[in-house]
């Protein structure tokens, strides 16, 4: 990170200089961090438009250019050429791993993928039309209580397991939540499958007959944990560094993670926009549909983004996937398919949406990918907590070994009542 000219701002007559950091791809950052002990003023920036929170090695985004590179990979790479699994490795560990460093990172994974026989008490303490976000949110955070060996955030090999045993047990806490929902037995973990295979079988397999897995839904899936792997510093990673920094353990972290990923302008966008081409139901509909964002009724779910104002690289893969799972499953001609690509080209070419750079992101077709391989919409967001684990992680691990740093803690502009003082019941009136 070098450094440049400084940036100067004036305020009340004083001129104060503000060290610019340069990254290796991106915008310059202004150092404001003295800001406030030269002149007494806060930055004021509510939903972070402007603000970097950290300094990460981890993902970049050029929203402009629709670019998402992990570790300096495109994305579009890693979904055609790599496994989740080795994208984890890559998340976590900064290069891709040579044969002799995956081996025994899949093999401990693959062994951490049991839960304690205890845990499952918790799933029938919920009601069975619990929302399996509700379960994964209180689940997870339980997992603090069982897995006492590696809470030291301090210890390495603590950091290490219990990061693994994060990216382990979530598909078997996931598939688990979703059993629970259809009244069906657990399927515990079979360690010869591989990380997709087994989460698949574990959701859609049933003691009374044998599970065979679809190398094509496989690979869907796979595709799919990759493409949510990691997004750099959105609501819910900025939820889990932030409640890291008070040195809370990894477990309650990536609770809270989850808890804010399950909002429908986060994560919960996925269930949102397959309700919303749902409730579209015929390409006829789509004008009136359209008509009715425009007058600010409802968000077109599944398109916008934060940072990207051009076509979400996410949403190229997941569309293709869309289509080869479309065609696996025999349902190349669904209605909801052919909706939403009339739906995206409509808007494409309409003003409204052109003018404010709405474009898809992940999130609208991954809803008719996932239905399609026998997902009910609740279970969407649940899919990408899943695999967004290892990217909280990975940007959690991030922050606990950088030697600066601190509780986070935002500053406010205040415009609440000035001090006053207090006036006994009968006085008041
Ligand atoms: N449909 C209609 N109008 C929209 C949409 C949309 N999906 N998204 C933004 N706009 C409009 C918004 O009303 C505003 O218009 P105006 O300037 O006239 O007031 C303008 O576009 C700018 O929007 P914004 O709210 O300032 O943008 P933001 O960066 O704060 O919001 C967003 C980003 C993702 C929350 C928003 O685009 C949205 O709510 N999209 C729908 C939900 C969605 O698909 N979320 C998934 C995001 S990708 C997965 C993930 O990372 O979680």
């Amino acid at each position: 990170m070098s450094q440049t000219t400084p940036a100067q701002i004036n305020f009340e007559g004083k001129a104060v200089d503000l060290p610019v950091m340069k990254g290796t791809l991106g915008p310059d950052v202004i150092d404001i961090r003295k800001l406030y002990a030269e002149t007494d003023a806060f930055t004021y920036d509510p939903g972070f438009t402007s603000t970097a929170s950290c300094e990460s090695k981890i993902t970049f985004i050029d929203g402009d250019k629709g670019v998402l590179l992990h570790r300096g990979y495109p994305i579009g790479q890693l979904a055609e050429k790599s496994s989740f699994l080795e994208t984890c490795y890559l998340l976590l560990h900064g290069e891709l791993p040579t044969a002799a460093e995956f081996e025994p990172f899949e093999n401990s994974i693959t062994r951490h993928t049991m839960l304690h026989e205890q845990f499952d008490k918790f799933f029938s303490g919920f009601r069975r039309d619990a929302h399996p976000m509700a379960i994964m949110t209180g689940a997870v955070g339980a997992l603090s209580a069982f897995y006492h060996d590696s809470l030291d955030i301090h210890d390495l090999k603590q950091r290490e397991i219990s990061a693994h045993r994060l990216i382990a047990k979530m598909p078997t806490i996931a598939a688990r939540a979703y059993k629970y929902s259809v009244g069906q037995p657990f399927v515990h973990p079979l360690n010869k499958l591989s990380y997709s295979e087994n989460f698949l079988r574990m959701c859609f397999a049933v003691p009374a007959e044998e599970y065979v897995p679809n190398p094509i839904l496989t690979k869907a899936m796979d595709r799919i944990f990759i493409l949510h792997a990691d997004h750099e510093q959105n609501a819910s990673t900025s939820t889990v560094r932030l409640a890291g920094s008070s040195g809370a353990n990894p477990f309650a972290c990536i609770a809270a993670g989850i808890a804010c990923l399950w909002g429908p302008s986060h994560g919960g966008a996925n269930e949102e926009a397959l309700n919303m081409l749902k409730e579209i139901g015929t390409p006829e509909r789509i004008p009136e549909f359209i008509a009715g964002v425009k007058a600010r009724k409802y968000k077109l779910m599944g398109f916008g983004h934060r940072v990207y104002k051009n076509y979400d690289p996410r949403a190229t893969v997941m569309k293709q996937s869309a289509d080869e799972v479309l065609e696996a499953v025999g349902d190349k001609n669904d209605p909801l398919f052919q909706v939403a690509k009339e739906l995206e080209k409509i808007a494409l070419n309409d003003e409204f949406f052109i003018e404010r750079k709405l474009y898809p992101n992940v999130d609208f077709y991954s809803g008719i990918t996932l239905s399609a391989m026998g997902f009910p919409t609740t279970m969407f967001t649940v899919l990408f907590a899943l695999a967004r684990t290892v990217g909280w992680i990975a940007q959690w691990k991030e922050m606990i070994e950088d030697p600066g740093q601190k509780i986070g803690r935002p500053r406010q502009l205040y415009t609440g009542a000035g001090q006053r003082d207090y006036v006994s019941i009968s006085q008041r009136g």
